[in-house]
């Protein structure tokens, strides 16, 4: 498939003919319709006409999973791609996906998602061509309680990519959020499944918001969220992003691993959103702490101080104020 896209695309708004297809590929004209007829079904979308041949249409806004992939530097993060065009949810495939036993590091993509989650039970807004809704499945070998930081990872893997990319510096909202100037531009939505002691598998979800313009967000998130190109002015390539995304993914999950978090928490500490200001956070059920958040910890834990200077150390939560 990686050929055909490649011809199509270097051929940019110009019809490629069935017989040109057929004779660089070595295959008939037959087995080229097929093989454009299963690219739309993956949602490329695909011109054909009679005595022209075939046009890639809207590619400037298209991953290309199979050239993501063969430019990856990656080990193992990204090297299976599962892309759809519309599903419900990235997090919810990817579920699905793991029990059927996709490989450690794998990646679920998608275009639309028609029920994105948010967490807390939120809605997440994801049209077509606007942002990035991707889930990594993962399969560390260790303890649940040493995966806490995985969120920080993910957060700054992604402010790191956008530093890369599109050139300004991100906010990290502790522990699960990229903000810019106070507004939301991601949200990452990790979910665990295991026993105690041992991790079957974790499911790594993140939202960018990218090429949203303020009405392109329903009117309740207008004044709380933005995206890339509202900050930027500019267009950004997603499939660049994700690419720088999920290298730096892979160095800090790979140090996580070992246990040792030291340049993810340099990194979230230089960007954090959340140092040094008084938060409340929600710790699950009706459980809230208040307090300054006065440090953070090399394991990506929080350490909150309250009125009477007593000292506590959170490793997850959700701040709520
Ligand atoms: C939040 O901030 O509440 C978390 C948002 C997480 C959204 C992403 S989009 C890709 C993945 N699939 C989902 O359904 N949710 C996450």
């Amino acid at each position: 498939m990686q050929k055909i896209l490649q011809i199509l695309k270097s051929h940019e708004t110009d019809f490629v003919s069935g017989e040109f297809l057929a004779k660089n590929l070595g295959i008939s004209r037959t087995a080229v319709w097929k093989k454009i007829k299963k690219l739309r079904e993956q949602g490329y979308k695909i011109d054909s006409f009679t005595n022209k041949g075939y046009r890639l249409t809207d590619f400037s806004e298209k991953i290309f999973p199979n050239e993501l992939i063969a430019q990856l530097p990656t080990k193992f993060i990204g090297k299976n791609i599962y892309y759809e065009y519309e599903i419900d949810s990235t997090n919810v495939l990817a579920r699905q996906l793991a029990q059927q036993g996709a490989l450690d590091g794998s990646l679920v993509l998608a275009e639309i998602q028609t029920a994105g989650r948010g967490r807390l039970g939120r809605v997440w807004v994801s049209d077509a061509g606007k942002g990035l809704w991707s889930t990594l499945i993962l399969r560390p070998q260790i303890a649940p309680s040493e995966l806490a930081g995985i969120t920080i990872v993910t957060a700054v893997a992604m402010a790191r990519a956008i530093q890369a990319v599109a050139g300004i510096t991100v906010e990290v909202k502790w522990p699960n959020d990229l903000l810019y100037k106070g507004k939301k531009l991601a949200g990452i939505l990790a979910e665990l499944n295991g026993e105690m002691d041992r991790v079957k598998y974790l499911l790594c979800g993140i939202g960018v918001n990218i090429n949203h313009n303020a009405d392109d967000f329903p009117e309740e998130l207008q004044k709380i969220a933005t995206s890339l190109q509202m900050i930027t002015d500019k267009q950004l390539n997603r499939q660049q992003l994700l690419q720088a995304y999920l290298t730096f993914f892979e160095q800090g999950y790979e140090q996580l691993l070992v246990g040792n978090m030291k340049t993810t928490i340099d990194y979230a500490r230089e960007y954090s959103a959340t140092l040094g200001k008084r938060v409340t956070i929600s710790c699950g059920g009706n459980r809230q702490i208040v307090g300054t958040a006065v440090a953070l910890d090399d394991d990506g834990s929080l350490w909150l101080e309250d009125e009477n200077g007593e000292k506590r150390r959170l490793y997850s939560g959700e701040i709520i104020q």
